[in-house]
Formats: C-alpha cells, structure tokens, sequence
C-alpha cells in the first residue's frame, strides 16, 4: 500500500495549528515522530513495496517528515514565546517595590551629637582622645593621689602591655575622659574651650544600670580669668537647651581631685517637674553631671606658669542623660543592639 501524502500533509498541519500547549504540540510530535509514530508505519511499510517503487515512495516519506518536523518545531517556538509574553503581562509594575530600609543614628550617638553641637554653638571645639591611656595622664596628671581607691586594678583596667619607647609607663583604659584636658593643656595655650566625647571603661559588674563600657563627654574651658560663674552659667545655658527651659538646677557641693571647688549638677525632675516620680526616685531631682574649677596641680602637671590661668571642667554620663531624656531604665539596652528598642529613637 502507499500513502496519500498530501492528506496526510493537511491533516498533521490541521493537528500542528491546532495545538494549544506545549502539552498538545508533544502528542502531535509523538503520533507522527515517535518510535509508533506514523512515519515508523510509514518507513515500515517501505519494505513491503516493490523494490523499483522504493526510492520514490522514500523521497516522499523524507519530505514529508522534514516538514512536519519544522513545523512542530516552529509550533514549539510560537507557544513558549506566547507563554513568556503571557506572564509579563502578569507582572504589575504599579505594586510598590521592595523596600531595603536604611538605617540611622544609635540613640547613643544622636545624644552626643546634639550635646557636641549645643556646646559648638557656644563656641567649643570637639576633640577625641584616646581610649588607651598612661596611668599618668589618667590619674596621676589629674592630682589622684597614688593610693586613690579608683587607681585600684578593682577600678581600673590595666593593660599588661607596657609602652614600648618607655619601660615605665602604665598603660589602661581610661576611666573617664578627664585625661583627655591633660593632652588638650599639653599641645595648646589658652585661651581653649573644648568638649571630648568617647568611650570609658571601668570592671563594673553589668546590672541595669552599670556597664564595663560606657560614654562621657568632658567640657574644658581655660582663659586668663574663668569665674565660677562662668561654669554656672554655662552649664545653665546648656541644660536647658537639652531639657527645656522649665528645668531648675542646682550646684551641690562635690570632691573631684582635679577640681576646687567642685560640685555636682542636679536638674529638677523634668517628667515630674519636681512632683517625685519613679524616673527621679521621688526625689524630684535628677543628678546629671560633675564639674569644678580646675585644680592649680593640674596647671602644674601639664607645665602651664603658676597662677596665669584658671579655668572651668565638667563631664557627664551619655547614658545617664540619654536614659533620663527618654525614660529608658536598663543601660544594656543600648549594647544589645535589639532593632526593637534602636527604631524607637
Ligand atoms: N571625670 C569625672 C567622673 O568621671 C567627671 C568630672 C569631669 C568632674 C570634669 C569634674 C570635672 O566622674
């Protein structure tokens, strides 16, 4: 038997343009291509002719399937193309797109910023010292004497390492930022006006409200004739720019070993206004820094002539201030870096 190729031709084309899928375009395949497919019958079926007819028949079969074959093929492209072009249709490009949030300041450094600035507007400068210092600049410079109980390896950590260029010298953490005025008196005359912000370290035990690390800001003013009304006054300035004009202050008598006279700053409670609330333990009060004149042995150590100068120095807990500003009551919360407790400020 032979075949009639030209129907056979219509109808696989019919099938081809028919199919919808990529499903449907692979039965169409199968039928005419695969192992049981009609052109397996048909080149079967080649034996069965007469020798002399073979050739012919052969040609017809091969064209026949080189057809099909790229018409399939063709089917193939135009269904995925279509599918593509069907899911981009698919993609809404009004829907809002995902957002990477950026992040912002630590509380911690927006407070000393805003402190920093308040002091600039007054005519500091800012300055940095650093957080490894010599037993000298921290203590001994500041006239604590030798058996003060803060130089105590119980209060203070000591590095192990020694200065290199001088076997003698004490190396540790500073403490506090006080002898950050030691390296300021050092390098420049007055008159100097300066705020040092950074980080101190003392072998607290961690609890809510202390920690081994954490910041001061020192405030360092020297001239030919610097009152203590001058620091009252400054300090009233600043206080209330950071906490409102309503505040009220007090000066209470203190001991600093680099100060004389030295005091203690209270501010009136500002969430109680002095009513007694748990923020100011009922004592309507808040303790919120140290400061004094600077002591005449501090001149001396760091070689200024005797008697030319006096001056103003202050130092406050950035914590401390940031936990009163907002009502924060756990000094960790800082370190733990919970995002929950950061995006609140
Ligand atoms: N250095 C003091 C402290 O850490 C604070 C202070 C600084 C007091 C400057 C007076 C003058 O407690």
């Amino acid at each position: 038997m032979t075949f009639d190729y030209e129907t056979e031709k219509q109808n696989s084309r019919q099938k081809i343009a028919e199919a919808a899928d990529i499903k449907q375009i692979e039965a169409v395949r199968l039928e005419y291509l695969g192992r049981k497919g009609k052109l397996a019958a048909m080149y079967a079926n080649l034996t069965t002719l007469p020798i002399e007819q073979r050739p012919e028949e052969g040609k017809k079969i091969n064209e026949f399937r080189d057809i099909i074959t790229q018409l399939i093929e063709e089917k193939k492209k135009d269904i995925v193309s279509k599918e593509r072009r069907g899911s981009l249709k698919q993609l809404d490009v009004t829907i809002p797109g995902v957002a990477h949030p950026i992040g912002h300041k630590h509380i911690l450094t927006q407070t000393i910023e805003e402190i920093c600035s308040i002091f600039e507007q007054l005519g500091f400068a800012v300055e940095e010292g650093p957080e490894i210092e010599t037993e000298f600049n921290n203590f001994t410079a500041l006239n604590i004497p030798a058996d003060h109980p803060s130089r105590d390896g119980f209060d203070t950590f000591y590095l192990k390492q020694q200065d290199p260029s001088d076997k003698n010298v004490n190396l540790l953490l500073r403490s506090h930022t006080s002898p950050a005025q030691i390296r300021i008196m050092e390098k420049h005359k007055p008159p100097l006006a300066v705020v040092v912000p950074g980080k101190v370290y003392r072998p607290d035990a961690v609890d809510a409200s202390h920690c081994f690390m954490f910041h001061q800001i020192e405030g360092l003013l020297v001239d030919a004739d610097v009152k203590f009304s001058d620091l009252k006054g400054l300090l009233t300035v600043f206080l209330k720019r950071l906490f409102g004009e309503k505040i009220k202050m007090r000066f209470r008598p203190h001991f600093f070993p680099f100060t004389e006279p030295s005091a203690e700053v209270d501010i009136s409670c500002y969430i109680c206004e002095g009513e007694g609330c748990s923020v100011c333990s009922r004592k309507g009060w808040l303790e919120i820094m140290g400061c004094g004149m600077v002591h005449p042995e501090v001149f001396k150590a760091v070689g200024y002539p005797k008697g030319k100068y006096t001056g103003l120095a202050f130092g406050l807990g950035v914590e401390r201030m940031t936990m009163l500003k907002h009502g924060i009551r756990d000094i960790r919360l800082f370190f733990e870096n919970d995002i929950r407790f950061l995006e609140q400020f």
